[in-house]
């Protein structure tokens, strides 16, 4: 296939301006309560909706049209005045039906309010939000910031703050810049594996399947060349990796972004990749600050509920599972953070104090700015002091409709005393700090954007050439906003050579009974080669083996599973530039002189098929699951309800090895697949979980399957038996227990193989897991003692550098007011303010709000206390390549914890999982040679979060390091 440019199927999408028609129910009407719950949810269903309880399934919401702009439909619906409803009937019943509830939410309120708080109860207030500034590593951009924002004016640094509107400017997230102080306007752009909504861009594969190579080069290198593509089609903020959901629930919608249902696998890979993206200048973005783990009631409104769903965890669990990545990635020197839809402990993401100002810029030292993910932010001056610092895309609670929670709101908040001066400051600072510091000052690397020469070079909202530079403005004029820029790279630096070492490197073996695996060209295995008289048979079946005649793109954000996949959907999914199906590397490997090659590339196979299309010496049978962001759904999925292969890919399976005996089956899926149905029949000689490859999925394939690289992924989560292996809380919650869902993370730090471990569940493939072409000892444990044990860190280091000063006078109001004979945009969000009638008034500030709170003990560097990233044992092995041919092995390390630990502070016992992995290296080894492995563990991999002590703990006792190859596969073992 050409390696061409195909958005034909795309362009059939493109917005056409000002078309938008209603497509999801909104309740914009519902009065927002947290506390509501489920007998008050039956109550307004009752009375709202015709709908039978229990039916809550996007599946039920409307079908959207497909195309570019599917997101922003939605959001132009969204903001239409009544738009929940689409008849005026329906407006009649439904007024009668608001006013009885406006009645039973004001009358009746022990009814409503009768249940208790959440188990977690609410999040502690934090404040006031620490300032940025505070380390050497960071000082000069700092200082060159503090010079460029003092000459800011007020309105200047809200437009630094608050994004202008969705589809206002060409990228997902924009902000308006301070011309006059010098300071650009920056493009926010999607996403973790590409640049969505761009042309001649590299689709990168999914992080899921970067997680899976366990190679930590190729993660940095993946990084590199996102942030060169980033960079060369002008976008300031890569809105990427995504490290939570990290896994929780295997059928997450999301998982397939990240890397991993585990901390650390998920930290290093993510710290990895934003080094890579952030060595190019590009600023990376950790996201989804915190516990967004399931696409169900993420979001407000979304989901036909008014609230988002709350995700109550405990202070342990968070430090030690949902927060260890983005510990890492502020270590990396991230330049942002996206704070989540979801509440945590009943507090909005967004506007969660103890998590932004406490643990992210206290406790972690962030000297970056925090950016709310796209409406996230439920509140003005609340998230202002619980330390948001920008607001994407700008609108407030509802899409596009110019009415932010900041803008003019936020000028007129710092006028009126109610957000504090040195606030905005911070917001203004932060932000250009990290400009600075990424070296994006530089103008021939990012040329500044001038008038007949937009920047980015590509729009967002139309595959054209030309198109508005304001989308979702009454501005007509067209410009070109496509540049077509190809920044795929060329020769032997193209990318697609990467994005394919990747996709081979994340591919995971699970069986290979007889060594069917690698094939020769000539057809069957390998080590059985020969000529022969006949030709060889091959069966090709699935529809996953073939390309979709409709183009890779068919549908919008990839948001269906149609041929061959080889990414999840939503804003997390690019525009192919091309895809390589499966068929046709298979085709282009096999030696067609002596191979006869049969496609069935249907999973619509009859029993008989053998009698249709001739016996076959060999079958290869392809299967699927997918899934994908909350706002899109396909066949009735977002998250997954089960984790069954999709499009009865279980029923082709057992028809194809019914009548193969030599069966190979290939699945492409966002994580975990549920084998059981057919993994133990004789013929299914080899299985190949080919997580989602992204544009080289075929290239990639055969280079595993035919054995020019060894077959080196392992398991980034485990392959359970059933779902329900997995444990109560592996379960989406997929419907609501109340109008704001509350979802208790009961299982603690008990996610993925330490649930099974704890639990002694056997898994089909455990975590790690994986097969290579050649096999591997290990020998010569040695732990060595770099450090000795002691209970705590070093005590919190003082800062080293002061956060610059402003001046604290409150600006004019007068400076704030439009400009006269100012053109206003509709719908555009603006800094001004109408009228300077603004005065300085007492506000009332949230409760906790003059209790200063003392700096964490944990805290004192980028990533927390430096004294945590201390090494106190080095672990070292020999690895054998027992085989006879070069092999990659991953050396894993897990850390069992003391028994009988009691926490001094509170005199509670601490459990700890039965073994939780702590460092990794992959390592390429000869045939017959042995390579030294050493993996260094530090403070924090040996510590527990003591809630008593708020701070890192490293308990007395034995520690014992296993190493090995899977989490269960652990021959070594040493004491320490
Ligand atoms: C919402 C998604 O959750 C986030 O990951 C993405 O970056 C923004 N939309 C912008 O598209």
């Amino acid at each position: 296939m050409a390696r061409e440019a195909d958005l034909s199927s795309s362009r059939e999408g493109l917005l056409k301006h000002g078309a938008a028609t209603l497509s999801r129910d909104s309740l914009d009407n519902y009065s927002s309560s947290s506390e509501l719950d489920l007998d008050e949810l039956e109550l307004l269903e009752g009375q709202t909706s015709p709908r039978p309880r229990g039916e809550w399934s996007p599946s039920k919401r409307k079908k959207k049209d497909n195309g570019k702009e599917k997101e922003h439909k939605r959001a132009q619906k969204a903001k239409r005045k009544g738009g929940w409803l689409r008849s005026k009937i329906c407006w009649v019943v439904s007024a009668i039906l608001l006013g009885g509830l406006l009645v039973l939410l004001g009358g009746f309120q022990t009814f409503v309010y009768k249940k208790p708080q959440p188990m977690d109860g609410l999040s502690p207030p934090w404040y006031p939000s620490p300032k940025g500034g505070t380390y050497l590593q960071w000082q000069k951009s700092y200082l060159m910031a503090a010079t460029l924002v003092s000459k800011m004016s007020l309105v200047e640094k809200v437009n630094v703050t608050t994004g202008t509107g969705w589809a206002s400017d060409l990228c997902v997230g924009n902000t308006a810049g301070a011309f006059d102080a010098g300071f650009p306007p920056l493009c926010l752009q999607d996403g973790p594996l590409g640049i969505r909504f761009a042309d001649h861009a590299t689709a990168w594969p999914a992080g899921i399947t970067v997680g899976a190579t366990w190679n930590k080069d190729l993660m940095y290198k993946r990084g590199r060349g996102l942030g060169l593509e980033h960079r060369l089609k002008g976008v300031n903020v890569m809105l990427g990796p995504a490290m939570g959901p990290m896994g929780r629930m295997p059928g997450g919608g999301r998982n397939w972004e990240g890397f991993g249902s585990d901390p650390v696998l998920q930290g290093i890979a993510a710290a990895q990749t934003i080094r890579g993206i952030q060595d190019e200048g590009v600023i990376a973005t950790a996201k989804h600050y915190i516990a967004n783990e399931q696409e169900h009631f993420r979001q407000a409104r979304e989901w036909e509920l008014p609230n988002a769903i709350s995700s109550n965890i405990d202070d342990r669990t968070l430090h030690e599972l949902y927060l260890w990545p983005f510990a890492d990635s502020i270590r990396a020197g991230v330049g942002s953070i996206m704070c989540s839809y979801n509440m945590v402990n009943s507090s909005s993401a967004c506007s969660n104090s103890k998590l932004l100002n406490g643990v992210l810029k206290d406790e972690l030292g962030f000297q970056g700015f925090v950016q709310s993910d796209w409406l996230a932010q439920r509140s003005g001056v609340a998230s202002a002091l619980a330390g948001l610092d920008m607001t994407m895309p700008g609108d407030g609670l509802i899409w596009a409709d110019g009415q932010s929670l900041w803008g003019p709101r936020l000028t007129e908040a710092v006028l009126n005393g109610s957000v504090p001066i040195e606030r905005i400051n911070d917001m203004a600072l932060r932000t250009v700090a990290v400009w600075y510091q990424l070296g994006q000052d530089n103008q021939t690397l990012f040329p500044i954007p001038l008038e007949g020469n937009p920047r980015p070079n590509f729009s967002s909202w139309t595959n054209d050439k030309m198109g508005h530079l304001h989308e979702s403005t009454d501005d007509d004029t067209m410009v070109v906003v496509n540049n077509f820029t190809d920044v795929q790279g060329d020769g032997k630096n193209f990318h697609g050579r990467l994005a394919q070492e990747i996709a081979a490197e994340g591919t995971v073996l699970v069986k290979n009974k007889d060594n069917i695996l690698p094939l020769s060209p000539s057809g069957g295995p390998e080590h059985a080669r020969g000529r022969r008289r006949a030709k060889y048979n091959v069966g090709v079946f699935g529809e996953d083996a073939g390309p979709n005649p409709k183009g890779p793109n068919a549908c919008a954000d990839r948001s269906c599973n149609d041929f061959t996949l080889a990414s999840g959907w939503g804003s997390g999914a690019v525009e192919f530039p091309f895809l390589t199906p499966p068929i046709e590397a298979l085709e282009s490997t096999f030696d067609l002189d002596q191979v006869q090659i049969t496609q069935v590339l249907t999973n619509d196979l009859p029993n008989d098929w053998s009698a249709v299309h001739g016996t076959q010496d060999l079958c290869i049978v392809f299967i699927t699951s997918d899934a994908g962001e909350g706002f899109a759904s396909w066949n009735h999925i977002t998250d997954r309800i089960d984790l069954y292969p999709q499009k009865g890919g279980d029923d082709l399976v057992k028809k194809v090895a019914a009548s193969c005996a030599n069966t190979i089956v290939i699945v492409h899926a966002v994580g975990a697949v549920i084998l059981e149905r057919w993994i133990d029949l004789p013929n299914i000689k080899a299985v190949v979980l080919a997580n989602l490859p992204g544009e080289e999925s075929g290239n990639a394939l055969a280079d595993v399957l035919f054995g020019r690289v060894d077959v080196s992924g392992r398991l980034p989560y485990t392959v359970g038996k059933s779902l329900s292996d997995y444990g109560p809380g592996g379960k989406i919650m997929s419907k609501p227990n109340g109008i704001a869902p509350q979802q208790d993370f009961k299982e603690g730090l008990l996610i993925d193989y330490r649930h099974f471990d704890a639990n002694s569940i056997t898994p089909r493939y455990e975590f790690g897991f994986g097969l290579s072409y050649t096999t591997f000892t290990f020998s010569d444990l040695n732990l060595k003692t770099l450090k000795p044990k002691t209970l705590l860190p070093s005590p919190r280091p003082n800062a080293t550098v002061l956060p610059p000063t402003f001046s604290t006078l409150l600006p004019d109001p007068e400076t704030a007011v439009f400009p006269a004979g100012f053109r206003k945009l509709k719908n555009y969000i603006y800094p001004y303010l109408d009228n300077s009638t603004i005065k300085p008034e007492p506000y009332p500030y949230p409760s906790g709000y003059n209790t200063p709170q003392p700096p964490s003990p944990a805290g004192g560097g980028e990533g927390g206390n430096p004294s945590l990233y201390d090494e106190h044992v080095s672990v070292s092995v020999n690895v054998t390549n027992t085989g006879k041919r070069t092999g990659k092995q991953v050396v894993q390390v897990y850390v069992s914890f003391p028994s009988d630990v009691t926490d001094v502070s509170t005199g509670r016992k601490i459990d700890f999982p039965v073994r939780v992995l702590r460092g990794f290296e992959k390592a390429e080894i000869n045939a017959t040679e042995t390579t030294t492995v050493e993996v260094n563990l530090t403070r924090k991999d040996l510590s527990y979060w003591s809630v008593g002590r708020q701070n890192w703990v490293m308990p007395d006792g034995e520690f014992t390091v296993a190493v090995g190859a899977s989490s269960r596969d652990l021959p070594l073992q040493g004491s320490w």
